[in-house]
C-alpha cells in the first residue's frame, strides 16, 4: 500500500500542536517554543510533552505524545539528538502529520547515518520533516510562532525561507524593525527532507503571501528547485541571497550546513534563468521586499524621474542605467506633461526638475501630471532637503501620492535626502508601508528589480528544443571507450559523436601510414593539419604531436614520419592509434561551446569567447537546460564580447544561428546521454552569417560505469 504524505498546507494551518521535549525551566529552548506559542496568539491546541510531567505557561505537560487526547498535526521535536529517533516512533504511533526536528546533531556535524535512519521512518509513517537543524517555523495564518526567535512577529505579506538558523532568526527582528509583515518564515536547516521546492510550491499560491524570499547556502535537488522556481516566479516576486559567493564563503557555508555550495557563476546565471531577484546584501534584499510586497505591476516600460535637484537627478539616471529602469524619452510629450507644472527656469526633459523652489504643492502636481499621463508608468520622485518644506507637508505629500499611484496602479518610490528632519520623515513613513528611502540607488534599484520580475513574467515562452539523434550509436561509442578503461572519448570517437549530434568538424581521417595519410589529405583538400593519437600522449603539442599548414602530399609523407619519431622520442612505450589528418581551417572568431552535468542543478549548457584565452577571459555565460531558440539566443549576445558575433570593426555578423543550434544540440545529448559528464567544444570557428561554423576540438567526459 502506497503512502499517503499530508499536504504542506496543514503545516501552515496546523489546528494542534505538541512540543516534544517541552520544559518548565525558562532558559530552555523547549519552553522558549511554548511560550512563544502561546503569547504569539495560536489559535489551534497546544500540547507540552515531558516524561517528569507538571506544567507550564498554565498548560499541562503530558508525559508522552500517545497521553494526548486529540490528534496532533505537528510535533515539534526539542529532545537532545540521542532521543530524537525514539521521539519520532511515537509521532508516527500517534499519526503526526508534520515533524519540525530543532535538534542539532545530524549531517551538519556528520551524522549522516542517523539523519536517514530518521527519515526512512518518516517516510513509511507518511509523516513529513522540517530540518533537522532549525530554530522552527512561524506561520501568520494560523497565528503560530513555533520557533524560539523573537515574539511579536509583524503580520504581512513576506514569506521567508531560510537555510541558516541564526540569520533567520534575526531576520525576523530584522523585519519588525523595518515594519515588514511576514505572512511566514520557515527554517530549513539540513532540509532532509522538506526544501525551498516544496515550500515555493506552497507559497506561489497562498493568498497572503505576495512576495518570497530565499536564503539559500547550497541546493540539493537542483532540477526541481529550477522547475518550481520558474513557476513561482511566473506568479509572485522571489528575491534570493546566497552566500558562498567568494572561494572562501563556498567553502564555509559547505561546512556549515552539510550541503555543497554550488558553483557560484552557474547559481547566478540559473537565478536569472528562472526570474529570481538575487539581492547583494541582506539590506537590499528587505528593501526589494518591502517595495514589492506593495508595489503595482508596471503597466509599460516608460519610468520618469521628479526632483528638485539636478545632482540627484543624474545619480538617479544612472542608477537608472544601471538597474535596468527605461527613462521616457519622448520630449515632446514629457514637454506637454510637465511644462504646465514646471517653472521656465525648470527642464522638462527627464531628469523632470521642478527645480529647488517647488514646495509641498509642486510636487504634488507633478507627480499628479505623471499619474494621468497614459505612457508615463512609473515615477521615481527625489527630493532633496530646502527650506521650502517641513517634515509634516513632506510626509503629507508621499502618503497621498503614494496612495493615488497605488489607486492608480502605477509603481512610485521616493527618495529624500537630507539631515535630521529628513531622517525623522523617513522613520515615520516605514510603518505606512510608504517606498522612502533616502539613497537614490535604493530607491532606483527596487524599481528595478520590479521591471526585471516584470519582464520576466511578460516574455513569450516557446517550447525548449530537445533534437533527437541516434542515442544507440553514442552509447556504443561510449561503450568501446569505457571497455578500453578510459573516461574520456579519443578524437576519432568524439567525431562520431558529433556527427551523430549534427555538429560539424573539420574533415578528417586517421591514417596508419604515410600512404594512407597522403591518400586522405587529398581527398580532404589540402592544406592539413597532422595529430597524433594516443591515449598516453594527452598533451600533443608538447610532444612535438601537432604539425598544422602542411601544403603538398610529400609533405604530408614527411610530417607522418616526422610526428611517429617525435611521439617515440617523448615516450617509447606510447601505444599510437595513428595520426589524424585534419582539414586546416583558417581561423576567424573563436567561441566554446560546452554543456556539462552540474552536481547541483543537473544538465547545464556554456557558451562563450573561445580559444587559448578562455580560462583568462572567462567572458562565458551559463544556462540550465532545457532552453529554447530564444534563450539560446540570448546567451550568444549577453557575452562581454558579444559584438565579435554581432560584427565589430565593420566586419559582416558571425554565423549566430548554427552557434545556437550547436547549444541546443549540446543540450540535448547532455540531458539524453547520462554517461557523459562534460563536453567542451573549443575552439569552434564561426564563419559568417548563412556560413556555418566548425568545431575544432572536441573533449568529451564519461562516468566510469
Ligand atoms: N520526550 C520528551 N521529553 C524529553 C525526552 C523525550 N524522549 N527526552 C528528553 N526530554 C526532555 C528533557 O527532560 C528536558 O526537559 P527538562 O528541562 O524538564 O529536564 C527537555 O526534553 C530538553 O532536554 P535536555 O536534555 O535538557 O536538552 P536541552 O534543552 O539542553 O537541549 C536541544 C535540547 C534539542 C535544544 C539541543 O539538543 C539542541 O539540539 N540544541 C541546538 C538547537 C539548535 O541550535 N537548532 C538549530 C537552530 S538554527
Amino acid at each position: 500500500m502506497s503512502v499517503k504524505f499530508p499536504d504542506v498546507k496543514d503545516l501552515f494551518e496546523a489546528k494542534s500542536v505538541a512540543v516534544i521535549g517541552a520544559s518548565a525551566s525558562p532558559g530552555k529552548i523547549g519552553y522558549k517554543l511554548i511560550e512563544n506559542i502561546k503569547e504569539d496568539g495560536y489559535k489551534g491546541k497546544l500540547y507540552p510533552v515531558n516524561p517528569k510531567g507538571g506544567e507550564v505557561c498554565g498548560y499541562t505537560i503530558y508525559p508522552t505524545i500517545a497521553d494526548i487526547p486529540g490528534e496532533v498535526d505537528i510535533a515539534v521535536v526539542t529532545v537532545p539528538a540521542k532521543n530524537t529517533y525514539d521521539t519520532v516512533v511515537e509521532c508516527a504511533q500517534k499519526g503526526v502529520k508534520f515533524l519540525p526536528i530543532i535538534t542539532s546533531g545530524f549531517a551538519e556535524t556528520g551524522n549522516v547515518a542517523e539523519e536517514r535512519r530518521i527519515l526512512g521512518l518518516a517516510r513509511e509513517a507518511g509523516m513529513r520533516i522540517l530540518g533537522p537543524n532549525i530554530f522552527g517555523y512561524f506561520s501568520a495564518t494560523a497565528s503560530l510562532n513555533a520557533t524560539f526567535g523573537p515574539r511579536g512577529i509583524r503580520h504581512g505579506k513576506l514569506a521567508i525561507v531560510t537555510q541558516s538558523g541564526a540569520l533567520g532568526i534575526a531576520m525576523v527582528g530584522k523585519s519588525t524593525v523595518e515594519h515588514l509583515g511576514l505572512s511566514a518564515i520557515v527554517s530549513i536547516g539540513n532540509k532532509c527532507d522538506l526544501d525551498e521546492a516544496d515550500l515555493l510550491e506552497y507559497f506561489q499560491d497562498q493568498d497572503e503571501t505576495k512576495v518570497i524570499l530565499l536564503y539559500v547556502e547550497g541546493v540539493q535537488k537542483g532540477e526541481r528547485f529550477i522547475e518550481v522556481l520558474k513557476k513561482t516566479t511566473m506568479k509572485k516576486p522571489v528575491v534570493v541571497i546566497k552566500s558562498g559567493r567568494s572561494t572562501r564563503g563556498a567553502m564555509a557555508a559547505a561546512s556549515h550546513t552539510g550541503s555543497l555550495a554550488g558553483s557560484d557563476t552557474v547559481f547566478d546565471a540559473i537565478m536569472t534563468q528562472c526570474g529570481v531577484l538575487r539581492a547583494e546584501t541582506l539590506k537590499e534584499s528587505f528593501n526589494w521586499c518591502r517595495f514589492l510586497a506593495e508595489a503595482p505591476e508596471p503597466q509599460g516600460e516608460n519610468a520618469v524621474i521628479i526632483t528638485n535637484g539636478g545632482g540627484v537627478g543624474v545619480m538617479a539616471t544612472d542608477a537608472s542605467e544601471k538597474y535596468g529602469v527605461n527613462l521616457y524619452d519622448d520630449q515632446a510629450k514629457l514637454k506637454e506633461y510637465f511644462a504646465p507644472v514646471t517653472p521656465d527656469f525648470g527642464s522638462t526633459k527627464n531628469p523632470v526638475d521642478i527645480t529647488g523652489q517647488a514646495g509641498g504643492k509642486e510636487y504634488s502636481q507633478a507627480i499628479a501630471a505623471a499619474l494621468t499621463s497614459p505612457d508615463i508608468h512609473a515615477v521615481m520622485a527625489l527630493y532633496c532637503e530646502t527650506a521650502l518644506f517641513t517634515v509634516d507637508t513632506l510626509s503629507k505629500m508621499i502618503c497621498e501620492t503614494y496612495t493615488q499611484y497605488k489607486l492608480g496602479q502605477k509603481p512610485i518610490v521616493y527618495s529624500i535626502i537630507g539631515g535630521e528632519a529628513i531622517e525623522a520623515c523617513t522613520t515615520s513613513l516605514r510603518p505606512n508601508q510608504a517606498p522612502v528611502w533616502e539613497d537614490v540607488y535604493e530607491a532606483v534599484s527596487c524599481i528595478g528589480a520590479l521591471y526585471r520580475w516584470h519582464r520576466y513574467r511578460n516574455q513569450k515562452v516557446q517550447p525548449s528544443a530537445d533534437i533527437q539523434m541516434n542515442w544507440k550509436r553514442i552509447e556504443e561509442v561510449i561503450q568501446s571507450a569505457r571497455a578500453d578503461g578510459r573516461t574520456f572519448l579519443l578524437p576519432h570517437e568524439s567525431s562520431v559523436v558529433m556527427a551523430e549530434a549534427g555538429i560539424s568538424m573539420p574533415k578528417s581521417g586517421i591514417a596508419r601510414s604515410s600512404a594512407e595519410a597522403v591518400a586522405m589529405a587529398k581527398d580532404i583538400g589540402l592544406p592539413v593539419v597532422m595529430k597524433i593519437v594516443s591515449k598516453d600522449i594527452i598533451h600533443k603539442s608538447d610532444a612535438g604531436g601537432v604539425l598544422v599548414n602542411i601544403e603538398t602530399e610529400e609533405a604530408v609523407a614527411k610530417a607522418y614520419d616526422t610526428i611517429m619519431a617525435n611521439a617515440f622520442k617523448y615516450k617509447a612505450d606510447a601505444k599510437i592509434d595513428g595520426i589524424e589528418v585534419n582539414e586546416m581551417i583558417k581561423a576567424k572568431t573563436e567561441v566554446i561551446v560546452g554543456a556539462r552535468r552540474d552536481g547541483s542543478f543537473g544538465p547545464t549548457v556554456m557558451f562563450g569567447l573561445g580559444g587559448i584565452y578562455v580560462e583568462v577571459l572567462k567572458d562565458v555565460v551559463f544556462r540550465a537546460w532545457p532552453i529554447n531558440k530564444e534563450e539560446a539566443r540570448k546567451m550568444v549576445l549577453e557575452i562581454r564580447a558579444h559584438k565579435l558575433m554581432t560584427g565589430a570593426r565593420g566586419e559582416k555578423p558571425r554565423d549566430i544561428e548554427t552557434i545556437v543550434d550547436t547549444i541546443l544540440r549540446l543540450g540535448s545529448l547532455i540531458k539524453n546521454v547520462p554517461a557523459i559528464t562534460d563536453m567542451e567544444l573549443n575552439p569552434v570557428v564561426v564563419y559568417e552569417e548563412g556560413k556555418g561554423a566548425k568545431a575544432l576540438d572536441v573533449r568529451i567526459l564519461i562516468t566510469e560505469k
